[in-house]
């Protein structure tokens, strides 16, 4: 259910559940595309009359009241960016937010402190819940990168109060229904990042589910291994090589086209603009590092690309906080943007690294979508069911 079905909000109290985990720098905010992300939601319900009272965590205090991890430093940077002042009460529960509830006028939003500084948050505590549940009549939400988690606000309230999902949320799961769900065909996938061992879920989900599977980054060369080739002293998990030989198989059985890097270019030190030398896979030097996937990788790439109506991408292709190891980041990227504005290709992303390598191409806003989700999104590829959007679902 979403806000359309919420019915009148008008003097309600309507608990949101937004992730505000957003960076920060010395108590300020460094990036805020996760409050722009929330402001549709909030200005809504605001909008309707509702009363917004905002649940989030910050950081992972285990509990305690650590004070750098407040959310209060949120509290301007949201408020700007809703055009209206934003309350703030200093715990989640008792009397601080019961006080500052009670205070909250129609259209008002409040936001309360951390819900991590609580233990009862992580353990799903059923008390903890329902302390939670007493300062609303409604539950929203708007935090799909944190349904992940199995927590107080993310589960245990969505069961105890009418509950609802948040328009980012909607959005969130119609653009991840639209790339592997029930995705127009063929589909491709761009999976990169440094190792194979925090992946190995998600490759075996996607052989089974995508038509084009294209293994990127670091963790492209254990696959190299596993075919007998010599990456020199490139980042590799030989211990995994059978485990990427399974793969390999996993992907054959269901008819995936597994594309690895042809070329590569390579260096002797991991530093930007070292002296670099671009070669084939099967010619990495003994004392050279694969940094990046050359530019015959990014013909391919960008070929299978052309064949493909959905594209999914986790990870960047090389070592992209380095230049010149953006390149193939940079090139496969502009190319499926350069295909999505013409509508011809449907492009999903999500991933911590992979929206800081989009937004260095320059191609954040082109995708389709790109999520704000790290872990949540990693999970969504390795086709786990999440406890935030489930219990929406049970209770919707
Ligand atoms: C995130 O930043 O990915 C989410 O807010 C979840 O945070 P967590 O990994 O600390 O649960």
């Amino acid at each position: 259910r979403t806000l359309d079905d919420a019915g009148a909000l008008a003097g309600k109290r309507v608990l949101v559940r937004v992730d505000l985990n957003v960076p920060m720098d010395a108590g300020r905010v460094t990036d805020a595309t996760r409050i722009e992300r929330i402001v549709p939601t909030i200005r809504e319900i605001a909008d309707k009359g509702g009363r917004v009272v905002l649940l989030a965590h910050f950081g992972r205090p285990k509990g305690k009241r650590e004070p750098n991890e407040s959310l209060q430093p949120v509290v301007e940077p949201l408020s700007q960016a809703l055009g209206k002042p934003v309350a703030f009460a200093e715990d989640c529960i008792g009397e601080p937010a019961k006080a500052a509830v009670s205070a909250l006028k129609d259209g008002g939003v409040l936001l309360l402190e951390n819900t991590r500084y609580h233990v009862g948050e992580e353990k799903n505590d059923p008390d903890f819940a329902k302390a939670l549940a007493a300062n609303g009549d409604f539950y929203v939400n708007d935090a799909f990168s944190a349904a992940h988690r199995a927590h107080a606000s993310t589960e245990g309230i969505a069961r105890l109060l009418p509950a609802f999902a948040g328009r980012g949320m909607q959005a969130e799961l119609d653009a991840l229904t639209k790339g592997l769900e029930a995705p127009k065909h063929p589909v491709i996938a761009l999976v990169g990042g440094a190792k194979v061992s925090t992946k190995i879920d998600l490759l075996q989900n996607l052989v089974a589910k995508v038509d084009m599977l294209v293994i990127g980054g670091g963790m492209a060369n254990t696959f190299l291994h596993a075919q007998g080739k010599d990456v020199g002293k490139s980042l590799c998990e030989k211990d995994l090589a059978d485990t990427a030989k399974r793969i390999v198989e996993a992907a054959k059985a269901a008819n995936c086209r597994i594309i690895l890097p042809t070329d590569a270019v390579t260096a002797k030190e991991f530093k930007a603009n070292p002296p670099t030398e671009t070669v084939a896979v099967d010619a990495v030097p003994s004392d050279a590092m694969i940094l990046d996937a050359g530019p015959d990788s990014v013909k391919v790439v960008n070929a299978a690309i052309d064949e493909a109506a959905t594209l999914v991408w986790n990870g960047p292709l090389g070592a992209f906080e380095l230049t010149p190891f953006d390149a193939a980041t940079v090139a496969a990227a502009q190319h499926a943007a350069e295909r999505t504005k013409a509508g011809e290709l449907v492009s999903v992303a999500g991933g911590g690294d992979t929206v800081a390598a989009l937004n260095h191409a320059g191609v954040g806003e082109t995708f389709t979508y790109v999520s704000t989700a790290g872990g949540a999104f990693l999970e969504w590829l390795e086709g786990k069911e999440l406890p935030g959007v489930e219990a929406l679902r049970a209770n919707g």
